[in-house]
């Protein structure tokens, strides 16, 4: 089965058993606790916390993954890579484990067709429940595995949700490993499905499993992930991951590039395995936003780079090779992926840049290594200086590997001892300092004053221009000023004038280029303020040499920007709306304007109600539709605050200041950027609207394509309800309501017959009563009852017996769980006897415990098989007293 079908059949599986099929979200998450999107949970993780809404109960989607935490196996076993397409399902406090394990279950063994028999179950370790379901659908217990926190306890790593899972894993045979289940052998049981049942929210800890569990989740429900190379490999009977067809061209193209095949085994086979894994991994994240550098995820982006360009040259791949494998990455995936075309001019660049300036780094390393061979030799020395292999693991990342094997090549050893100790010692001092973050921060801020000093300041001209010649009048790099920096290179730049908006007033700083007239060409990843108006712009270059005095043309991304005046005219129109409909307190607090989204906070003592959201996002969209003309204009500050600016507080403005008018309704001070007419900001749209502290409010909203998109999807959503209902959507909520009526209606007249029905067992349990000395007895097992069934159940009975002493003890099974239930007479009570004692020793015998005090008591457990033995004990126990009573 090729990859595109084995999506497709996933995908069609869920939804017709009503999942929303939702995209995957970027590799960029929208979650500041993570670096990379690890899971298709990230993006539902808002739901699952109950912080919003879900917009459906059960959702499908193909995730974009980034792992590094298994990368040192990438390669060495078959199954392991840092990047893949995750398949799930979700469920958000809608079904839980037994519909997931009956999904799991059929999709495999019906849509995938996989023998029953190779599947292999694990749980949680006190997860009865789950093996109980496991079981009850045909999975013999001897294969099925329990294992503990480490394996078969997920959650995302950070804060966030969690709770116990089950996996499902694929017996690949005896040539793949050793016999024994999923508990012994990773790599012949591979683990291809996990079922994660999300209970509860996880602090903060560390990634092993040690952390606190907050509470219950606002909304349990159901996490799964498929991974699409795993069951590729089997159902291609690939090998690997790296010889399914998702990676099988770029696993040809290495070999290309080598000149001979990848043989069966060892070090070149994983070398072979580690460019072809990680060119998907680079190209995907280049493609989503990530560029190289020195933390964060561009270091992880960096790693994978530097990882994958240093074992193809350990296959004597000298020439460049990110290029040509991320472009067969490009080629293999772009249908299913299309960002991929999109970005491949991007990714080529980024990749040629990094490979050029790694390959100095590496030549750099050699010839120190070179160096450092000699020397000891002429000292005639065995070793190595763990110095040396620590200078260049440290300042030219050359790892100690390479450092081993050349001195091998020439005789020598390495220290590793030594190097072991300087690894540690600086991994405790970057413990010790945020230290020397702070240190590293100092230096800049010094160098960004010293640079605003010397400089002139930049001209702006990004009110009227998106695009200007320019001359870069400072460079930095590293946090000190550099004369030139080449491909690869971090920089921060200083131009005499400038098209790009700095971060200021909540409109966070525009991106784009700058090609300079020699060729040279940078990618502006943000514009920002180093000091007050000392305007910095942080770029990556892609191509060539920059160097101070270069000239060339700066270029602002135009449709970013487009998105950023729509989001920063509707930020001033919504707080002229605010304020209008809240009274003048309700004041600007806080903004972010982003392309087509914004956050307003504002001063309020109460949550509005969706009457007043609703007037203010018709009042918003009504002045839009106006078309009001947008102005600015500059005074003393005094000035303005006479014609009625509205100033906010905290922010510093100098003597004159920028006025921003929207029609005859908004007047603010402000350096933003906007629309020139009212209509420009096209749609707008009001999201949520929530408390962030005392007497605060947010609201989030989108405007201009991202407000078009989300009503797209809300009339698609009531379509599909309203089809569901059989009807129009606008007749939808009437259609709704009477449905709710008749299943209110039906669920009374259930109920209504349900009692009537335990009338009737109570009565005929009653007929079953033995006499026990002075006294009657009833002890049974009953069916289909649920726990405060079963409670009344055992009153009635009691109820019909009459005055004398009497016990009746019942049992039951539901969902899996052992239920039993006891009632005793009042004369036996007030006599002193609790009816949980005639529970006691029987809730042991199923696995669980009874308690309280009073007539009537009840008990759970796990083993709802030993049942009938609890109640014969039971009914001992009531032979018992009723004979001595
Ligand atoms: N979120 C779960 C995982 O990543 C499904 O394994």
């Amino acid at each position: 089965m090729r990859s595109t079908q084995i999506r497709t059949t996933f995908t069609d599986f869920f939804t017709s058993r009503g999942h929303q099929q939702v995209p995957s979200s970027p590799l960029i998450p929208d979650d500041p606790t993570l670096l990379l999107a690890n899971a298709g949970m990230n993006q539902f993780k808002p739901y699952f916390l109950g912080e919003t809404t879900p917009p459906f109960p059960r959702a499908t989607s193909i995730q974009k993954c980034a792992r590094t935490s298994d990368i040192d196996n990438v390669g060495r076993t078959n199954r392991h890579a840092t990047f893949f397409e995750m398949m799930g399902n979700f469920s958000f406090g809608d079904y839980f484990k037994e519909d997931a394990i009956a999904f799991a279950w059929e999709l495999l063994t019906k849509g995938y067709g996989l023998e029953k028999d190779k599947l292999w179950i694990t749980v949680f370790e006190d997860d009865d429940e789950s093996e109980h379901l496991w079981r009850r659908i045909g999975v013999p217990a001897s294969r099925i595995q329990r294992l503990g926190m480490e394996d078969n306890y997920w959650s995302m790593g950070v804060p966030g949700p969690c709770g116990p899972c089950s996996e499902v894993n694929y017996d690949r045979g005896p040539a793949f490993g050793k016999e024994g289940g999923p508990a012994i052998d990773g790599e012949r049981y591979v683990e291809i499905w996990n079922l994660v049942f999300m209970q509860f929210q996880r602090g903060e800890g560390d990634k092993k499993g040690n952390f606190p569990i907050l509470g219950e989740l606002a909304r349990k429900g159901v996490d799964t992930g498929l991974g699409l190379d795993r069951l590729a490999a089997i159902l291609q009977d690939a090998q690997n991951v790296c010889t399914t067809d998702l990676l099988l061209p770029t696993f040809d193209s290495v070999q290309d590039l080598a000149g001979r095949a990848c043989p069966a085994e060892g070090e070149e086979k994983v070398s072979f395995q580690v460019v072809t894994e990680h060119a998907r991994s680079i190209a995907f994240l280049i493609a989503d936003g990530v560029l190289p550098a020195k933390d964060g995820r561009g270091y992880i982006l960096r790693r994978l780079m530097r990882r994958a360009i240093r074992h193809a040259r350990c296959l004597g791949i000298d020439g460049p090779v990110l290029p040509a494998t991320t472009a067969s990455v490009i080629g293999n995936l772009s249908d299913v992926w299309p960002e991929l075309t999109g970005q491949a001019a991007l990714i080529e660049q980024v990749v040629t840049a990094e490979e050029e300036s790694f390959t100095r780094t590496l030549a750099q390393g050699t010839r120190l290594l070179d160096a450092a061979i000699t020397h000891t030799r002429e000292k005639r020395s065995a070793a190595l200086p763990g110095e040396t292999a620590f200078e260049l693991a440290d300042t030219y990342g050359f790892p100690l590997e390479l450092t081993v094997e050349a001195a091998r090549e020439a005789g020598l050893t390495v220290d590793e001892e030594r190097f072991a100790a300087l690894l540690d010692g600086q991994k405790k001092r970057a413990k010790a300092g945020g230290k020397a973050k702070t240190a590293e921060a100092l230096r800049k801020m010094d160098t960004y004053r010293e640079l605003a000093a010397r400089l002139p300041r930049t001209e702006f001209l990004g009110y009227e221009h998106l695009s200007a010649e320019a001359t870069v009048t400072g460079l930095m790099s590293g946090g000190t000023v550099v004369p030139s920096a080449g491909a690869g290179a971090e920089v921060e730049l200083v131009l005499d004038r400038s098209p790009f908006y700095a971060e200021a007033g909540g409109q966070i700083g525009d991106t784009g280029t700058l090609t300079t007239t020699d060729g040279t060409v940078l990618r502006i990843t943000d514009t920002r303020y180093g000091l007050e108006g000392f305007r910095v712009h942080f770029a990556f270059v892609l191509e060539g040499e920059l160097t101070t005095g270069a000239t060339g043309e700066a270029q602002v991304d135009a449709e970013r920007r487009a998105g950023l005046v729509r989001s920063h005219s509707a930020t001033h129109i919504l707080h002229a709306v605010v304020m209008a409909t809240l009274g003048d307190h309700a004041r600007q607090q806080g903004s972010l304007v982003e392309p087509d989204r914004l956050r307003f906070d504002f001063a309020h003592f109460t949550a509005l109600t969706p009457d007043q959201l609703h007037h203010i996002e018709q009042a918003v969209n009504g002045h839009v539709l106006d078309d009001p003309k947008v102005t600015a204009w500059h005074a003393d500050r005094a000035e303005a605050e006479a014609a009625g600016a509205i100033a906010l507080f905290g922010e510093k403005y100098g003597e004159r200041v920028r006025i921003v008018d929207i029609g005859d309704f908004s007047r603010e001070l402000c350096g933003g950027t906007h629309v020139a007419h009212g209509s420009q900001v096209g749609t707008f749209s009001l999201l949520s609207e929530s408390s962030i502290g005392s007497n605060l409010r947010r609201v989030e909203a989108l405007t201009g394509h991202s407000a078009l998109r989300h009503l797209d999807t809300e009339r698609r959503l009531l379509g599909e309800l309203a089809s569901l209902l059989g009807t129009r959507p606008t007749e939808a909520p009437g259609a709704l309501r009477k449905r709710l009526e008749a299943l209110a209606a039906a669920q009374e007249t259930l109920s209504r017959l349900r009692a009537e029905e335990l009338r009737h067992q109570a009565g005929q349990l009653a007929t079953q009563a033995q006499p026990v000395g002075q006294g009657q007895l009833v002890v049974r097992l009953v069916t289909g009852i649920a726990p405060d069934e079963l409670r009344g159940l055992v009153a009635d009975t009691l109820a019909r017996l009459g005055r004398g002493p009497v016990v009746v003890v019942l049992g039951a099974e539901h969902k899996g769980k052992a239920l039993l239930a006891s009632a005793i007479s009042s004369g036996l009570h007030q006599a002193g006897t609790q009816a949980s004692r005639i529970l006691a020793e029987a809730a042991r015998t199923v696995g669980g415990g009874s308690g309280g005090r009073g007539p009537l008591a009840s008990a759970g457990g796990r083993h709802p098989e030993a049942l009938n033995q609890a109640l014969e004990i039971a009914a001992y126990e009531a032979t018992r007293l009723l004979s001595n009573g």
